[in-house]
């Protein structure tokens, strides 16, 4: 991936946020939410719990603050544990400032309004343009940074390997099963010529793993929480287990003892700038084969430009976010070059409410024509199927399912293993190639 210090670009496409005024409210929304993780956490999670506290009988909060109880002590603890969290949410507001925001401000402007004492606090220069702007982030963005952090825990901690494993091993599996194949009739074939597409790329560990192995993969992700997060962690970590996080100390329930809820764990498990820089054997250096795209994958996958462009696409834990899955469908056929497979795994947890047709639904005028603007997931409408029914679109739509495992494993998504509530997910997994 190329990193914004030197190429002033981390991501793929068509891509100017600032151009638009309400991508414009978003993304400084986003950042802002990093920006505020420490004083929302420390207010949500321990001044109302300690507000509670007192509020209960005298004799009642005296008893529960001394030994065994001590839930004052706890509640500094968590006080601890969070301002350790903020530190990576601080680094996250950080860097998606200086890649997305600061090439576009006046440096002039900038400095008359830092005072003197901040010019070399990077946070506090960021932290006063963000106030200077008036930015106000939205308690959507805010709960969408929190449960970002927790993610860090699935995707780049040593535990969260028994997560990552299990979803992300089968697809291993199938781009090597699939490089084997085509390396019988092409002895010269390297890894590196098989491009793999990974949209919903959350945090970008897939993308990182697969590009390990060997593989040039492009991650798509439609997200800013998750671009600015995973581009920190691949682009601006300095070295392993730089952060520490405590992933379930904010949530206070079905905690069998403290030291469950207060666990922490350091990330990232491995350097992503080391390993790609280390890289064994391929014939193109890991940098050249990852990159990231930004957008909507069904707008971005299913335009001319990335016609036939992929020799496989891997959806983790992805195709649920479609309202009409039938968009994901077509924008897969149409990256995929002929021959090419689709390694999918996950649940359908259909994350979309049903949508119905809105009269806001834009329509362009352009040279006299009228048309309806692509706008992808935003488009009207929505439907929720059964597994079997995505299976036969699929076919119905050009593939053939050459595997299919329902219920490949069981896995949670961010779980605590210790908690005395587990939701697992029994995700199916499917190759098909497009015919
Ligand atoms: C459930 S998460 C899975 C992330 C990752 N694949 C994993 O297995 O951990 C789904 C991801 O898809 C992203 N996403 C949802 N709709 C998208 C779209 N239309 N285009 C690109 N990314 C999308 C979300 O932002 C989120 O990061």
């Amino acid at each position: 991936m190329d990193d914004a210090n030197t190429e002033g670009k981390e991501w793929e496409g068509d891509f100017d946020p600032l151009a638009d005024p309400e991508e414009k409210r978003h993304l400084l929304s986003v950042l802002d939410s990093f920006r505020s993780y420490r004083r929302l956490a420390h207010f949500n999670g321990t001044h109302v719990r300690r507000q509670a506290f007192y509020s209960l009988p005298q004799e009642h909060w005296m008893m529960l603050s001394k030994p065994p109880f001590s839930v004052l002590d706890s509640l500094n603890q968590l006080d601890d544990l969070i301002d350790s969290n903020s530190e990576l949410a601080e680094a996250i507001f950080k860097a998606g400032f200086k890649s997305f925001i600061a090439p576009t401000i006046d440096s002039d402007w900038v400095a008359s309004i830092v005072p003197e004492k901040y010019a070399r606090d990077e946070y506090q220069i960021y932290s006063i343009v963000m106030d200077h702007l008036n930015v106000q982030t939205s308690q959507n963005d805010m709960d969408k940074a929190r449960s970002c952090i927790s993610q860090f825990y699935r995707d780049w901690s040593v535990a969260g390997n028994i997560e990552r494993e299990k979803c992300l091993g089968p697809v291993l599996q199938a781009l090597d099963a699939e490089f084997s194949d085509r390396s019988q009739s092409n002895a010269n074939l390297d890894r590196s010529d098989i491009k793999v597409l990974v949209p919903g790329a959350g945090l970008g560990r897939s993308v990182f793993d697969i590009c390990q192995a060997g593989f040039s993969v492009e991650g798509n992700e439609i997200s800013y929480h998750e671009l600015m997060a995973s581009s920190l962690v691949l682009n601006h970590t300095e070295k392993a287990e730089q952060f520490s996080i405590a992933p379930f100390a904010l949530s206070c329930s079905n905690h069998l003892s403290r030291a469950d809820q207060f666990q922490t764990f350091t990330i990232p498990d491995i350097h992503p700038g080391t390993a790609l820089a280390t890289d064994p054997g391929s014939k193109v250096p890991a940098h050249k084969r990852m990159s990231m795209s930004t957008g909507d994958f069904c707008v971005l996958y299913s335009s001319p430009d990335y016609k036939e462009t992929f020799d496989a696409v891997a959806t983790v834990f992805f195709i649920d976010t479609a309202p009409n899955v039938i968009r994901y469908i077509e924008a897969v056929r149409n990256c995929l070059k002929a021959g090419g497979i689709w390694v999918n795994l996950g649940p359908l947890l259909w994350h979309q409410s049903p949508k119905v047709s809105s009269h806001d639904h834009e329509e362009e005028h352009e040279h006299g024509h009228t048309h309806a603007r692509d706008a992808g997931v935003g488009d009207p409408g929505s439907v929720e199927l059964t597994n079997d029914e995505v299976l036969a679109l699929v076919e119905h739509l050009g593939f053939s399912i050459e595997k299919q495992e329902l219920c490949i494993s069981e896995t949670g998504y961010i779980s605590n293993p210790r908690s005395m509530l587990q939701n697992i997910y029994r995700p199916v997994y499917w190759v098909a190639r497009k015919r």
